[in-house]
């Protein structure tokens, strides 16, 4: 990577950029530095305004037809993220009671915009949901079913549910995040769906709302999901010819974005993205759901973070923020590249580093080998898109604080979660 010039530093995709030569980097309209004097670091930053403009760009692309984007919770579950999006017509993908316990803090007018996905949803959440009056339950397998019919009848309460198949597509990714393969956990097969389908259709307590089906994470490629829904599509089909009417199709999340500095278009993927779905699903009427997270999230997400010293062992130079992997993990657990960008680029010649963190682990690392334009301690690096599974997946190993995050919107930021204390950690504790 060459030094400052900087405005080629970021890409169009991300909303943070050096708005003149020689100034630091801002979001939007606000600069990193006086964030970080105020809030201190590591510190989360997320534009507000790209969040929407995401959203904005799915439920253009299917403007064409009755849909719902549900947020994916997990990527970013911060509650001022979730409000926004609720208040911009988003529903949600929840993966467990504590998040729909989320939504219902930050957004109680959105539970009927709520779907629960999940492998192991136990009888207490699925009860939560029903009573919540959730839009409908994501189904992963035969005794998922067993379960949801008991709880909606004793709670006296019907639920819709869809269920979610495994298509056995192959989804190119990493293969932590790799999900529609029958060799993975989730799901049944096509089969097994039509089975249960017809075995609960005369259930009072159960209403087939749907089918779900989620292929995996950070896909870029419009195919896979096409290929997935072209065989949900034949399930519909054979659905009715047993009498049996699906609502809506939920198609899942998935789509991923470039994290790498190559210029990256994203509204030209969500487009490649609802032309695969719009033709896989051939004239399907009824409503399409879909859950991204990342897409939404990740671009619009930097993580803050202050050298803290600089330090050279034989030929290697290592970087040593204040930031760690308990901040941002996806470096260690799926090597994942982020961008790193100084603050306010110093002149001066790019050579390797390794930019590390200061836990006692060795994955503790979030990029090796970068080349990088001269850094001091003290200085000021943006991890970039960070902003989905980042401080969703923090840790206090180490017994380090989490890190506090601030919502840009406009020409303001705002605080919307502190910074964790030593206090709030031993809390929980008993001696
Ligand atoms: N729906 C379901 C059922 C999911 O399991 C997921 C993600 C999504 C939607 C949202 O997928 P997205 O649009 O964000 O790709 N921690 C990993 C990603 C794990 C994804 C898990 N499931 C990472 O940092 O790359």
């Amino acid at each position: 990577m060459t030094a400052p010039a900087a405005t080629d530093r970021t890409s169009s995709a991300r909303p943070f950029s050096y708005p003149r030569p020689g100034s630091s980097l801002h979001c939007g309209a606000v600069s990193l530095e006086t964030l970080a004097k105020k809030y201190g670091t590591p510190l989360y930053v997320y534009s507000a305004d790209q969040i929407i403009e995401r959203l904005q760009m799915f439920q253009a692309a299917f403007a064409q037809r009755e849909h719902l984007v549900c947020y994916a919770v997990k990527a970013n579950s911060s509650l001022a993220i979730l409000k926004l999006l609720a208040e911009h017509g988003a529903g949600f993908d929840i993966v467990s009671g504590g998040e729909l316990e989320r939504v219902l803090a930050a957004a109680p007018q959105a539970t009927c915009r709520v779907v629960f996905s999940g492998v192991g949803k136990t009888a207490a959440e699925i009860d939560l949901a029903l009573n919540a009056e959730i839009l409908s339950f994501n189904v992963e397998s035969e005794a998922e079913l067993d379960l949801l019919a008991d709880r909606a009848r004793k709670l006296r309460k019907k639920a819709r549910f869809s269920i979610r198949v495994n298509p056995d597509v192959f989804a190119e990714t990493h293969p932590y995040i790799s999900t529609g393969l029958h060799e993975h956990k989730f799901g049944v097969s096509m089969k097994t769906a039509l089975a249960m389908y017809k075995c609960v259709a005369q259930n009072r307590w159960l209403e087939p709302h749907g089918i779900s089906v989620h292929i995996g994470s950070q896909i870029a490629s419009a195919d896979p999901f096409g290929a997935a829904l072209d065989r949900v599509h034949t399930l519909v089909r054979q659905l009715e010819r047993a009498g049996i009417a699906i609502n809506a199709i939920d198609a899942g999340g998935g789509l991923g974005i470039d994290y790498h500095a190559r210029a990256f278009d994203p509204e030209k993927r969500v487009q490649a993205y609802a032309k695969a779905v719009n033709t896989a699903l051939h004239g399907f009427q009824g409503k399409l759901l879909i859950e991204p997270g990342r897409f939404l999230v990740a671009q619009a997400g930097a993580l803050l973070t202050r050298v803290v010293n600089v330090k050279r062992n034989g030929k290697k130079t290592f970087v040593v923020t204040d930031a760690a992997m308990n901040d941002l993990i996806r470096p260690a657990l799926y090597q994942a590249y982020h961008e790193i960008v100084p603050v306010k680029p110093r002149a001066g010649k790019p050579r390797a580093v390794d930019v590390v963190g200061p836990v006692c682990e060795t994955g503790d690392f979030f990029a090796r080998d970068r080349a990088l334009g001269p850094i001091q301690p003290g200085d000021l690096i943006a991890l970039l898109d960070a902003g989905a599974y980042g401080m969703a997946q923090s840790s206090n190993y180490n017994t380090r604080p989490r890190p506090a995050e601030v919502l840009v919107e406009k020409s303001k930021a705002r605080l919307i979660r502190r910074r964790e204390t030593i206090a709030d950690l031993l809390a929980t504790e008993i001696i």
